[in-house]
C-alpha cells in the first residue's frame, strides 16, 4: 500500500468527531424533493436534478437563500427525526462517533412550525442513534445573525424549556454586515442561563469579528475563523489560548472563499500551532461528509499522516465531551 493509500485508510477507519454540522445542510436533492411532495410545498424545481444544479453558489449569501428555501420542506416531528436519522447513519458510514449539531430554529418557527416539533424530532433520532450503536452527541441552537436581537431574545426563552436538550447557543447566517456584536446581551443572558457559546466568525467577515465573538460573546469555539491569518496578534491570541476553530475545507470552496482546495489555509492554520479540525458544515449542499473533507484536503494540500491525526485528534479536544471520554477517544490514537 502507497502512503497516501494508508492514509485514506486512517482517515475512514478513524474515530472521528464533527463539531460543525447544520441539520438542516443534511438534507439531500432526493429527500427535500419527497418531502416537498408529501408536504405539499411548492419548489422551484420539477426534479432531483434541477435541485443539484441550482446549488452553484458565487458567495455565503446565494447559497443561505437556497438553504432557506430548501428548510421550507420540513414540517412534521416526523420530518426533522428524518432528516437527522438519514445524517447519523452517514456518521456510522463516516465513522464519526460524536456530533456536535447546529440548529436554526428561527427559520422554522418563523414560518410557523412550532419550536417542539423541530426540537423533538432532532433528539429523538439522536437519542435512538446512541443506543443502537453509540453515537453521542450535543445539540446548539444557532440564532440567525440576520434578525435584530429582539428575535434572539424570543427564540432563547424557548430554548430555555429545552435546556435538558440544547447545551449551546451559536449564530449562523450572512455574516457581512451582522458583527457579533450586534447580539452581546444576547449571549450575556445565554451564558447567564448556562449555555456554552459559539459563534461563526471569520468566515467572509474580517479578523474584526473574530475578536469580538472572543471577546464579547466569549464563545468556547470559533465557527470557520480561517480569515484570522489575516492578523498576527490574532493568531497568537488563538494559539495562545487554544481555542478551536471548526474549519469546513468543502463548504469554503463551494462558497468560494478559497477558489481551490489547493490554495486552502488549513495546513498553513495547523502549522502555526492553531487548533483546527474538519467538518462538513452542510454536506448535502456542499458536496461532502466529513471523510470526503479529509481525504480530498490531504491530496490538496498533501497532509501527512501526522498532519491527518493531529486533525482528527483536535476534533475530540475540541469538543464538548466531558475530558475522561474526551482522552478514551484520543488514547486511541497513541500508538
Ligand atoms: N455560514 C453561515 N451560516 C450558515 C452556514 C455557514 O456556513 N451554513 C448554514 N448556515
Ligand atoms: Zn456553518
Amino acid at each position: 500500500m502507497s502512503e497516501k493509500e494508508k492514509i485514506i485508510e486512517f482517515i475512514k477507519r478513524s474515530p472521528k468527531a464533527e463539531l460543525h454540522l447544520h441539520i438542516e445542510g443534511t438534507l439531500e436533492p432526493s429527500h427535500l424533493f419527497k418531502l416537498a411532495k408529501k408536504n405539499n410545498i411548492k419548489i422551484p424545481f420539477s426534479n432531483i436534478s434541477e435541485i443539484k444544479s441550482a446549488y452553484n453558489f458565487s458567495n455565503l449569501e446565494s447559497f443561505l437563500k437556497i438553504f432557506y428555501q430548501g428548510s421550507r420542506v420540513l414540517i412534521k416531528e416526523q420530518d426533522f427525526f428524518d432528516l437527522t436519522w438519514a445524517y447519523v447513519l452517514k456518521c456510522k458510514e463516516n465513522n464519526v462517533v460524536h456530533a456536535e449539531i447546529f440548529f436554526d430554529p428561527q427559520t422554522h418557527v418563523n414560518r410557523g412550525i412550532n419550536f417542539d416539533i423541530v426540537i423533538n424530532g432532532i433528539y429523538k433520532a439522536l437519542q435512538k442513534a446512541n443506543k443502537e450503536f453509540g453515537l453521542t452527541s450535543k445539540i446548539i441552537m444557532c440564532f440567525l445573525r440576520h434578525l435584530d436581537e429582539v428575535s434572539g431574545f424570543k427564540i432563547l426563552d424557548q430554548a430555555l424549556l429545552h435546556k435538558d436538550k440544547i447545551v449551546g447557543v451559536g449564530m449562523d447566517s450572512s455574516e457581512i454586515g451582522n458583527p457579533p456584536r450586534k447580539f452581546e446581551k444576547l449571549f450575556k443572558k445565554a451564558i447567564g442561563e448556562g449555555f456554552l457559546t459559539v459563534a461563526h466568525a471569520g468566515e467572509e467577515g474580517p479578523p474584526e469579528y473574530i475578536w469580538e465573538a472572543l471577546n464579547l460573546l466569549k464563545v468556547k469555539r470559533i465557527d470557520h475563523g480561517v480569515q484570522c491569518l489575516q492578523n498576527e496578534k490574532l493568531v497568537q491570541q488563538l494559539k495562545d489560548s487554544q481555542i478551536p476553530l471548526t474549519v469546513c475545507p468543502l463548504s469554503n470552496i463551494k462558497l468560494r472563499v478559497f477558489n481551490k482546495l489547493k490554495e486552502h489555509n488549513l495546513k498553513k492554520m495547523l502549522n502555526k500551532g492553531l487548533m483546527v479540525m474538519v467538518n462538513s458544515d452542510d454536506p448535502a449542499y456542499f458536496g461532502g461528509y466529513i471523510n470526503k473533507n479529509l481525504i480530498e484536503c490531504q491530496a490538496a494540500l498533501n497532509l501527512s499522516m501526522k498532519e491527518v491525526k493531529v486533525l482528527i485528534i483536535n476534533s475530540f479536544k475540541s469538543s464538548f465531551l466531558k475530558e475522561e471520554k474526551k482522552n478514551e477517544w484520543i488514547s486511541k490514537f497513541s500508538s
